[in-house]
C-alpha cells in the first residue's frame, strides 16, 4: 500500500441502535472514520479509528476563514450483499477540483481508493438493505494551521465518515427562486463542493422553508435571469420532448448525476440540451402547456420531481407529478444500476475491496 493505513476496531459496535425501517438522512453515524493528515507536503498518519470527536486548535484556520471542502457519496448493497460504489472516482476529480480552487492539496488516486474501500468494507455490516436507503459517504478536508492570520495554508485533515440514509426528499420538492439573494457568479466558487457555499445559503434556505418550499432554485448572480441549479441538486427541465439542463458555466456543480442522466438520455437516443435556461423560458413553456417535466438530481436526493415553481409570487404551471414519465423512468434506471439490479453498460458500478481486511473476516 503506498498509503499505509493503520486500523483501530471500535470495542463496541453502536450498529444495534440504529433502527434501519426508519432511517433519515444525517442521523446515525457508522462505527469507524478514516483520518489522514497533510504534513510538510505529504500525507501522513492515515488511520481508520473509532467515530467520535476530534481534537483540534480552536486557532484551526478553517474555522475562521473557511477552508473547508467536501463531497457526497453513496454505497448501495447488490442483491446478493455485496457493497457498491458509484461512480467513485468522478467524485475524487471534483474533490480535487474543489481542493485547487480553495488552495489545498490534492487527494490521490491511491489513498482514496484505499481509504474509501477499507473503511466501506469494515462497515459494510452498516450498508441498508432496503430499497432506497444506502450508505452516505462524506469525505471532507479542512486546514488545521494554528494560526488565525490570513495566508494560504500547510496544514490540513482529510476525513471519511460515513452515515446509513434514506432519500434525502421523500416527496416530489418545491422550489422558489430568489432575486434577493445571489449563490455563485462567475469567477467565484459556484462549482466546487466548498463548504462556503452551503453556509452562505442557510439563511435564503430558511426563508424558503419559512414560506413553505424545501429548496431554493438559484438564479444567476448577474441578470437574475438564467437558471443555475437547486442548492442541493442540479435541474433538468423537459420541453417538447427535449431534455434540458443549464450548461457547466463554473457556476455550478457538476453534478455526477447529472452526468450520468445526460449519459443515460444519450445512450437511449433522445435529445439533451446543455445550454443557457432562462428561467422566462421555462414560463413561458409552462404557460403554452409545453413544459412536461423538471426535476432535480444528485446523489442524496436521487432524481426526484419538483411539484412546484415559484417566481415572482407566480406558480408556473407543470403537469402533475404522477402524469409525467421522464423523472420516474430516469430514476429507475439509475437507482437500478446503483443497487445492481439493472445491466451497467458504462462500468459505473464498483465493488468494494479490501486489501488489508477480507482475508481475515471472510
Ligand atoms: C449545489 C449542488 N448541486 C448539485 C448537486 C448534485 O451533485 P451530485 O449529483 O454529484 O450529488 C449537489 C449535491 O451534492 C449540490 O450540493
Amino acid at each position: 500500500m503506498k498509503f499505509p493505513i493503520h486500523i483501530e476496531r471500535t470495542e463496541v459496535s453502536h450498529l444495534h441502535e440504529v433502527d434501519f425501517s426508519q432511517l433519515q438522512f444525517g442521523k446515525w453515524y457508522s462505527d469507524h472514520m478514516f483520518v489522514a493528515e497533510w504534513r510538510h507536503g505529504r500525507w501522513v498518519d492515515c488511520h481508520i479509528i473509532p467515530f467520535g470527536n476530534l481534537p483540534f486548535s480552536p486557532a484551526s484556520s478553517a474555522l475562521h476563514y473557511g477552508q473547508i471542502i467536501f463531497e457526497g457519496m453513496k454505497a448501495y448493497r447488490s442483491p446478493e450483499g455485496e457493497p457498491l460504489l458509484f461512480r467513485p472516482e468522478m467524485n475524487r476529480c471534483r474533490f480535487n477540483l474543489s481542493a485547487a480552487r480553495m488552495a489545498m492539496p490534492q487527494v490521490p488516486e491511491a489513498l482514496w481508493h484505499d481509504a474509501l474501500h477499507e473503511l466501506i468494507w469494515l462497515d459494510r455490516a452498516w450498508i441498508p438493505s432496503q430499497q432506497g436507503a444506502s450508505l452516505y459517504v462524506r469525505p471532507f478536508m479542512f486546514a488545521t494551521d494554528r494560526f488565525i492570520g490570513i495566508r494560504p495554508t500547510e496544514y490540513f485533515k482529510f476525513i471519511i465518515i460515513t452515515s446509513p440514509a434514506g432519500l434525502y426528499y421523500a416527496r416530489p420538492v418545491k422550489v422558489l427562486t430568489m432575486e434577493k439573494y445571489v449563490r455563485a457568479f462567475p469567477g467565484g466558487t459556484g462549482y466546487a463542493k466548498a463548504a462556503g457555499n452551503y453556509g452562505a445559503t442557510m439563511l435564503p434556505l430558511r426563508e424558503a422553508l419559512q414560506h413553505g418550499y424545501d429548496q431554493v432554485l438559484w438564479l444567476d448572480g448577474i441578470e437574475h435571469r438564467y437558471i443555475q441549479e437547486i442548492g442541493t441538486m442540479n435541474v433538468f427541465f423537459v420541453i417538447d420532448d427535449v431534455v434540458i439542463t443549464p450548461e457547466l458555466d463554473g457556476t455550478i456543480l457538476e453534478g455526477v448525476t447529472r452526468d450520468s442522466l445526460i449519459q443515460l438520455l444519450k445512450l437511449k437516443g433522445l435529445r439533451i440540451e446543455e445550454r443557457k435556461v432562462s428561467i422566462d423560458e421555462i414560463i413561458d413553456a409552462g404557460e403554452r402547456q409545453r413544459l412536461q417535466d423538471a426535476f432535480g438530481s444528485g446523489t442524496a436526493a436521487s432524481v426526484v420531481a419538483i411539484a412546484e415553481i415559484m417566481h415572482r409570487g407566480r406558480q408556473i404551471p407543470l403537469p402533475p407529478v404522477e402524469e409525467r414519465r421522464w423523472w420516474k423512468e430516469l430514476k429507475a434506471e439509475l437507482e437500478g444500476i446503483k443497487y445492481g439490479t439493472r445491466p451497467d453498460p458504462f462500468g459505473w458500478r464498483v465493488p468494494v475491496r479490501s486489501r488489508l481486511l477480507s482475508v481475515a473476516m471472510n
